[in-house]
């Protein structure tokens, strides 16, 4: 009876505990944003992925803030909004190439629950083809306007006192994990 409870024990007592203990410490836990009231900051809002993510945001009950350059594409993108949801949502126009410019951006909102960092500029061309400005152009837009933004907004959203899960997420492209070189992956066509 005795080897019985032994075995028990090591056969699903220990690996049942040791893999709750596993889920207690690995980090991130998997958390649902809830976002019906909250204010959903969303850069790049203007046009295309951003401002269909506004829109559905916008429509789900968040308060809504788009950001982007372009202030009359913003008014465009928050009457498209306006017409299409019947909620209004706030524009705020700034560089995210710029820090201090974003930085009063993220002053100027309010406190943020969901930032998206959801900006971008891509080149559609062979890093060969590629203008060492335009190459510059992306990694400032993409890569430092979104460093930018968290060093902005983190600060704040991890001091709210309601305690309520807030979150950042990032829009990436696939087109950083293609590599394709003229001539040097294309299929050999001597062969049949
Ligand atoms: N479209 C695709 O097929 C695709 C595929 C994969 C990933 N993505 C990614 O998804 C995101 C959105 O793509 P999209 O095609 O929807 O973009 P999009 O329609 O070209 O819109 C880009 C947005 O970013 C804003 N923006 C550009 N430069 C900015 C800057 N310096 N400061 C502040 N805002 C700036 C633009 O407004 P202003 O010009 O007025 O600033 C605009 O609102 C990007 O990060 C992109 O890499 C797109």
């Amino acid at each position: 009876m005795a080897d019985f409870h032994l075995s028990f024990l090591a056969l699903f007592i220990l690996p049942i505990s040791f893999i709750l203990f596993l889920k207690l410490i690995v980090r991130p836990h998997p958390i649902k944003i809830p976002i019906k009231s909250r204010h959903v900051l969303i850069t790049g809002g203007s046009s295309g992925i951003g401002l269909a993510l506004a829109r559905q945001a916008a429509a789900e009950g968040a308060r809504v803030t788009i950001l982007a350059r372009d202030l009359n594409k913003l008014e465009e993108a928050k009457n498209s909004i306006q017409l299409s949801t019947g909620v209004e949502v706030d524009i705020v126009s700034a560089d995210v190439c710029d820090f201090e410019a974003v930085k009063e951006a993220v002053k100027s909102v309010g406190p943020i629950d969901v930032l998206v960092c959801n900006q971008g500029v891509f080149v559609a061309q062979e890093i060969v083809n590629q203008e060492m400005k335009d190459i510059r152009s992306m990694i400032n837009v993409n890569f430092i306007g979104t460093v930018n933004l968290v060093k902005a907004a983190l600060p704040g959203m991890k001091n709210r006192s309601d305690r309520k899960p807030v979150s950042i997420a990032f829009m990436l492209s696939q087109a950083g994990q293609v590599l394709r070189v003229e001539g040097l992956f294309e299929p050999d066509k001597t062969d049949g």
